[in-house]
């Protein structure tokens, strides 16, 4: 379409095919595969929750990836001004730009306690370097973890030092830099998970783990963890809030959505529950609890780096490694709200990084204290134990924003555009493949989304 191929992007194009799926994906992995999903899996009964977080994954999350990309492309703008310019295109509609909006503000909200957990990652990197887990007991790492988010000046200081670093890159524009980090991190990551599996098999109780993985036991399975799965697959894709729409608006015209969704669905699954086989062995030998929340990995892991040889090297590595994976991440949570700010209102991209990053910073302030002087501050949320500022925060963010702006996204891809314009994005034909992507697009993800929602906020 003539219109199309006038439209250019106002920030560049990634440079290859390779490039991008290295950017969503660096995106996609992040605290929310290591840290998250085992500790959530782990408060929610583990089988049958990772079976219907896989479940939204494959049919919810790589549907609406493939929207996101489609649209993202289509519109070449950030997610508000795309939203509202495909939505002029497609049906005279511009109030579709209320999803690119409710994304910039979940944007926010989730950067501003995931920066708080990156910092601990940061500290423990410290940690591991100057040798306090050798020969640690499972006392010794509680209190190891206790005694850094008590104190809520230090943390202050780490989740001061990771906005930083965050801000850094933004402000210089994502292509430069990043694109290279990913490429050599995302691979040693998995690598070092993958000696920390062969270490969880020998020394772990493997067996057991597994059980609680896999095996299913529905009658764990409260309407509230169906709808923390649901929440987590979107958390967890970065998808509902249009990072992945904004990464989408870079992407040169002739690359396949496809096959890029697919690559990135399965390597962030796949790490996700390399990452679970790795933690619950060591949960089950230690007798620690798996459901004992947001310190699971850090508690965890230190214990195995204690014990193996070379366990310095292995855990400095590997924390240095996390924090590579949630600043790759980070990014992607701030990009939209910076591309609105410089394309919208001309702002330099320095300035723009540094304001987003201020507020985001400003919002933290209150996941930090979570931990110390708040921690007995409860928030009421729907369908829920009241919660404290930081369980909130998450909670409004990823199981109630995500879910409802990937509806909205599916919604839009599904019904509002017209099938020509999203099988020309697409590319894949009108065949099998096309009808199958439009059917989990139109009705299923928007009807499993739905449902679950309103179960979960216990409406229904
Ligand atoms: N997907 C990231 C993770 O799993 C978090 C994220 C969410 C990043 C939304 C960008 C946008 O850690």
């Amino acid at each position: 379409m003539a219109a199309q191929e006038k439209r250019k992007s106002l920030q560049g194009l990634w440079s290859s095919r390779l490039v991008f799926i290295l950017a969503v994906s660096g995106s996609a992995v992040g605290l929310g595969n290591i840290w998250k999903f085992p500790y959530i899996a782990g408060d929610n009964g583990g089988g049958a929750f990772v079976l219907v977080y896989l479940v939204c994954v494959f049919t919810i999350g790589l549907p609406i990836m493939m929207s996101e990309i489609l649209i993202g492309r289509r519109g070449r703008r950030n997610p508000i001004m795309t939203m509202k310019i495909v939505g002029e295109e497609e049906a005279g509609q511009s109030w579709w730009q209320i999803v690119g909006i409710s994304g910039v503000l979940a944007g926010f909200l989730i950067l501003s306690f995931y920066s708080v957990v990156a910092g601990w990652a940061l500290a423990y990197i410290f940690k591991s370097a100057t040798g306090t887990f050798h020969g640690i007991d499972g006392p010794g790492v509680e209190k190891v973890f206790g005694d850094l988010t008590g104190n809520w000046q230090i943390l202050m200081m780490w989740h001061t030092l990771f906005m930083l670093m965050t801000v850094g890159v933004v402000a210089r524009g994502v292509q430069r830099g990043l694109e290279q980090a990913v490429r050599v991190l995302m691979p040693a990551l998995v690598g070092l998970l993958l000696i920390l599996f062969v270490y969880a098999i020998n020394h772990g109780a493997f067996v057991e783990a597994l059980n609680f993985m896999f095996r299913a036991d529905f009658d764990r399975l409260t309407a509230d963890s169906v709808l923390v799965a649901l929440g987590h697959a979107f958390f967890t894709l970065s998808l509902g809030m249009g990072a992945v729409m904004a990464y989408g608006a870079y992407l040169p015209e002739g690359t396949s959505i496809l096959s890029t969704s697919i690559a990135v669905v399965f390597a962030d699954t796949i790490i996700a529950l390399l990452a679970g086989m790795v933690i619950f062995p060591i949960v089950f030998a230690h007798g620690l609890d798996a459901g004992q929340g947001p310190g699971l990995i850090f508690q965890t892991l230190p214990l195995a780096f204690g014990q193996m040889t070379g366990g310095v090297i292995f855990g400095t590595m590997f924390f240095v490694l996390l924090s590579f994976a949630a600043w790759t991440s980070s990014i992607g949570l701030i990009e939209p709200a910076v591309a609105w700010l410089t394309e919208r209102f001309h702002m330099q991209r320095p300035q723009a990084a540094w304001l987003v990053g201020g507020i985001t910073w400003v919002l933290g302030v209150g996941s930090v204290l979570s931990f110390n002087l708040l921690a007995d501050f409860k928030i009421w949320r729907p369908g829920k134990d009241p919660g404290t500022i930081f369980d909130s925060l998450d909670h409004l963010a990823s199981n109630l924003m995500l879910p409802l702006g990937g509806l909205l996204i599916a919604v839009f891809a599904g019904w509002v555009m017209c099938q020509n314009a999203t099988s020309e994005e697409l590319d894949i034909g009108d065949g099998g493949i096309y009808k199958l992507w439009r059917f989990l697009t139109r009705v299923v993800a928007p009807a499993m989304v739905l449902l679950i929602f309103l179960r979960g906020v216990g409406l229904i």
